[in-house]
């Protein structure tokens, strides 16, 4: 299967389980990383609101769970008319563990929208190697 088809399915089948009875706006990420392994989140959200946590965020957690160390490239599947680009934090979470040519498929129920470069959503950025 082709890469971005199996990242769509595993984003299309964790969006479904995301908790989102606030904004009801469910997201589903899925990543590959370098060992072509996939790992997949959810948005999480809590009744304090700034405690709930972003599908990206559960994806980069699931990969350094399972031992992954690089995103090779993510997935975002949410639902509605507009672009579901990562957040900026999100943005900060991917450059820790993605290169400035990391892709970043936004997806909608019908596929992949549009691709963007991790360089174009986070320019002139602070990572890992700043403090090398
Ligand atoms: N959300 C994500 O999980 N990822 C994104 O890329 C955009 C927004 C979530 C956070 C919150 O639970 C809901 O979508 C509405 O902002």
């Amino acid at each position: 299967m082709d890469p971005i088809d199996t990242l769509f399915a595993a984003a299309r089948a964790v969006q479904a389980r995301a908790h989102a009875p606030y904004s009801r706006f469910r997201v589903g990420a899925a990543l590959l990383d370098e060992a072509g392994a996939v790992h997949a989140g959810c948005n999480v959200e809590n009744a304090a609101y700034p405690v709930g946590t972003c599908a990206e965020a559960g994806a980069v957690a699931a990969m350094v769970a399972g031992g992954g160390r690089r995103i090779a490239a993510i997935l975002v599947l949410g639902d509605g008319e507009a672009l579901v680009t990562p957040c900026g934090a999100c943005r900060q979470r991917l450059r820790e563990f993605g290169a400035p040519d990391l892709p970043v498929h936004v997806a909608g129920p019908g596929g992949v929208r549009r691709t963007f470069t991790l360089e174009e959503l986070l320019p002139a950025s602070f990572g890992p190697d700043n403090l090398a």
